[in-house]
């Protein structure tokens, strides 16, 4: 039997098949299913599709909405451009192909936020045309099968694995191979300790004949990031429950999220709060600094509490600051290290 029969007998025994997003899988529900599933597992998506879907239940319900009013049901999936590339990718459907999701590939491939793998994957199982998709999951499966070297990032090595990926995909049952290669590589074929003995393809994977599974797909080349280092700050006022949040540009880093307001490590927290916000802090207390890593640098965060009993006048600073309840903050969709900082604070 073929490499993508095995893998589609596989799928009808133990692949699965009453995920939300199958039941009436028209290209928008798949769409925003890919978009979620691609940083996040199945089983953290799930609920978060089903309330998405449930507030915007078509491309124009979600072109006609703010961002402010997507982010909410993004808080806690993490990396928010994917949700506001789905905003704008629905407000530029809404007005070139009058709300209704397209399924020409190209025309697909042009929006925010989808590449070459998504593109196909959203076509494949929303409409059962035959495209090729490689992504995470399927590069480590192809690489493993096939004992392709080279890191995947390498435009060289993505080549081949494209090449291999057009080859496997079958003529039909587009939508079920797609599903199931990513399950696959999901469920068994995982980065650490893969279930080689149950694969359906074990037989013919290269890496499991030369013992080598676990070399496959090449890591990406260590290169040295950058550290950038800041301090973000908890200006709270105690009595009544309120934080200090500030609305990040829309470029750069939690590009237009609700943060915590951040100052250079050199600034005097007294000074730069009295000059930026026009708000006396007397001896802010200083939290153990910690890293978050970007795909680009490492940012070390110095976190520090101010608190605040005077009253304060809520509207005399700008309009990117903006007091939050404590009860409310964590609901407006946030970067996961500020989420982890004010969930520490309650
Ligand atoms: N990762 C990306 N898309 C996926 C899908 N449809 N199923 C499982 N994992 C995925």
């Amino acid at each position: 039997m073929q490499f993508e029969q095995k893998i589609l007998k596989w799928f009808d025994e133990f692949g699965r098949n009453h995920l939300p997003w199958q039941d009436n899988p028209t290209p928008y529900r798949v769409w925003v299913s890919e978009i979620m599933l691609q940083q996040t597992q199945v089983a953290t998506v799930i609920p978060y599709f089903t309330r998405f879907i449930t507030r915007f239940p078509t491309v124009r319900a979600l072109a006609n909405a703010s961002l402010d009013e997507v982010y909410p049901l993004w808080a806690g999936l993490g990396y928010y451009a994917r949700a506001k590339n789905l905003h704008k990718s629905a407000q530029i459907i809404k007005t070139l192909y009058k709300g209704k999701f397209p399924t020409n590939f190209e025309e697909v491939l042009a929006l925010p936020g989808i590449g070459r793998s998504t593109a196909g994957a959203i076509l494949a199982i929303s409409t059962q045309q035959r495209y090729p998709i490689l992504d995470g999951n399927v590069k480590r499966v192809l690489s493993r099968h096939f004992a392709i070297s080279g890191w995947p990032g390498d435009p060289k090595v993505a080549e081949k694995l494209w090449q291999l990926s057009e080859k496997t995909t079958p003529l039909l049952r587009i939508n079920h191979y797609t599903q199931a290669i990513m399950d696959l590589g999901a469920t068994l074929c995982t980065r650490s300790r893969p279930k080689c003995a149950l694969c359906p393809i074990g037989r013919s994977c290269q890496a499991k004949k030369l013992n080598k599974v676990l070399d496959y797909p090449t890591k990406r080349p260590k290169v040295d990031k950058p550290i950038k280092a800041i301090t973000l700050l908890m200006l709270m006022h105690v009595k009544k429950r309120l934080i200090l949040l500030e609305k990040r540009p829309t470029h750069g880093i939690w590009g237009g999220l609700w943060s915590l307001p951040e100052c250079a490590l050199n600034e005097n927290i007294e000074d730069w709060c009295a000059k930026h916000l026009a708000i006396n802090i007397k001896n802010p207390t200083h939290w153990t600094p910690f890293r978050h890593t970007f795909t680009h640098f490492h940012l070390d965060i110095h976190p520090a509490v101010g608190k605040i009993s005077n009253t304060i006048k809520l509207n005399s600073i700008s309009e990117n600051y903006c007091w939050h309840s404590f009860d409310q903050m964590l609901t407006l969709g946030l970067p996961a290290p500020v989420k982890k900082l004010l969930t520490s604070l309650l």
